[in-house]
């Protein structure tokens, strides 16, 4: 079993995880009313990748013989200023989620939970992909920056990542 501390933090992640799926899906849909399909895809894939993010960790907690409780998740942002800013959120919040993951190991290895440990390496790894992805897409639409032509090729672009 988890003990109080590391459940309760584990809870909490698996809200950060949803929160965030419901943030990109926030996006994908002010994504969709521009007419960037492309964006809004990528984001609605990515918003699913959260969900399964959350979804491993809730069945860690149960896994290792706890009961995940769920916490209220947020209202998501859903008005963005145009598309670098919604990037620009998602590149920050993707360092959020990875000092709280990293906040999280901590609380592990503080009460010598190796398996926790274990399992949050597998989100540390993951949050370093994260973040450079989203740090690419933000670099690469301020290089474009009002070229719309670029910016619909970019859009095309996005839209063939797979579905998660
Ligand atoms: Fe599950 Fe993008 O952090």
């Amino acid at each position: 079993m988890l003990s109080k501390t590391i459940l309760n933090a584990f809870d909490t992640q698996i809200k950060n995880e949803l929160e965030a799926a419901y943030l990109y899906l926030s996006m994908s849909s002010y994504c969709n009313a521009l007419n960037f399909p492309g964006f809004s895809k990528w984001l609605r894939t990515q918003a699913q990748e959260e969900l399964g993010h959350g979804m491993k960790l809730f069945d860690y907690v149960h896994h290792r013989g706890s009961n995940a409780t769920l916490q209220a998740i947020a209202e998501p942002k859903a008005s963005f200023k145009d598309i670098v800013e919604v990037f620009d959120v998602v590149y920050e919040h993707e360092k959020k989620v990875t000092a709280l993951i990293h906040k999280l190991y901590e609380a592990a290895l503080k009460e010598n939970d190796y398996a926790s440990q274990i399992e949050l390496q597998w989100f540390i790894t993951e949050q370093v992909e994260e973040e450079q992805t989203a740090s690419m897409i933000v670099e690469q639409l301020k290089m474009i920056g009002d070229n719309k032509a670029m910016l619909l090729m970019m859009d095309r672009q996005m839209g063939t990542r797979g579905v998660a």
